[in-house]
């Protein structure tokens, strides 16, 4: 039975793999957080190619793979292209800031959308944005702060949420929703509500991913095997700091 890798910079990449465990229990998974070198929000789409082309082969020396899910939006909005080229044979799933999803059910509303340096300012935003021009009054902005404090980098809960509300100052009285447009963010949703004055609804692309994923395994028959029992419903972790292992078994238990 062939496994589906789920990989991230770090824990962000946990919020993805819930979500394929809720649709695809019986699939054996391995998650790789690329701590050692987390954020990847602040470097150059060349250096996220390399560094995540070491991440497929170090993969792809455990098991077999039938899927790589890239959990992470840095990744997919600067390398996932190159990933695909360099990895002909793989089949591949990005994941991007939920912005249609957020504008279909909040039109003419004010949007946030957070994101890492590097997908705020990606094509793939840009896109997206181009294609929902009018529709919803949409701002960005590059949370810097959050994958640092997620990754235990900077532990500092006080700093964190004084930064938070200075970061948020300005859209704190008229924001209608959150895009979590990196998936470190959902662990820190209740930390982003309490910057607001009015109950935020946040719609993070982790359920859309699992779909696609499921759907794309499907159409190739090659989903959860009945007749191979080898390792089923299991999660082998992984991470290029070894030491960050045991938290991603503590964030994917008591994520929800
Ligand atoms: N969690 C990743 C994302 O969705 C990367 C965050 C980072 O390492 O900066 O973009």
């Amino acid at each position: 039975m062939s496994s589906i890798a789920v990989f991230d910079s770090g824990f962000g990449g946990l919020t993805v793999l819930k979500q394929l465990q809720k649709l695809m229990p019986d699939e054996k998974y391995i998650f790789y957080g690329d701590s050692a070198n987390a954020p990847y929000g602040e470097k150059s789409a060349g250096e996220l190619l390399e560094l995540t082309s070491e991440v497929c082969r170090r993969i792809l020396e455990k098991d077999k793979i039938k899927c790589f899910v890239i959990a992470c939006n840095t990744t997919t909005s600067e390398a996932l292209e190159k990933l695909e080229e360099r990895f002909p044979d793989q089949r591949f799933v990005g994941i991007e800031p939920a912005v249609r999803w957020a504008v279909r059910e909040n039109p003419g509303k004010k949007i946030l959308v957070l994101g890492t340096t590097a997908t705020i300012r990606g094509k793939r935003l840009k896109a997206q944005l181009e294609e929902l021009k009018g529709r919803a009054e949409i701002s960005l902005l590059a949370a810097t702060g959050i994958v640092p404090f997620v990754e235990g980098q900077n532990p500092d809960r006080e700093k964190f949420e004084q930064y938070l509300r200075e970061v948020l100052r300005p859209f704190r009285k008229d924001t209608d929703c959150i895009v979590l447009g990196c998936t470190h963010f959902p662990f820190v949703r209740e930390e982003l509500q309490a910057c607001f004055d009015k109950k935020i609804r946040f719609y993070d692309a982790a359920i859309q991913v699992a779909e696609a994923t499921k759907a794309l395994l499907e159409a190739d028959g090659c989903s959860f095997e009945k007749d191979d029992q080898t390792g089923r419903g299991s999660v082998l972790f992984m991470n290029s700091d070894p030491g960050k292992i045991e938290k991603e078994k503590e964030l994917l238990k008591e994520y929800d």
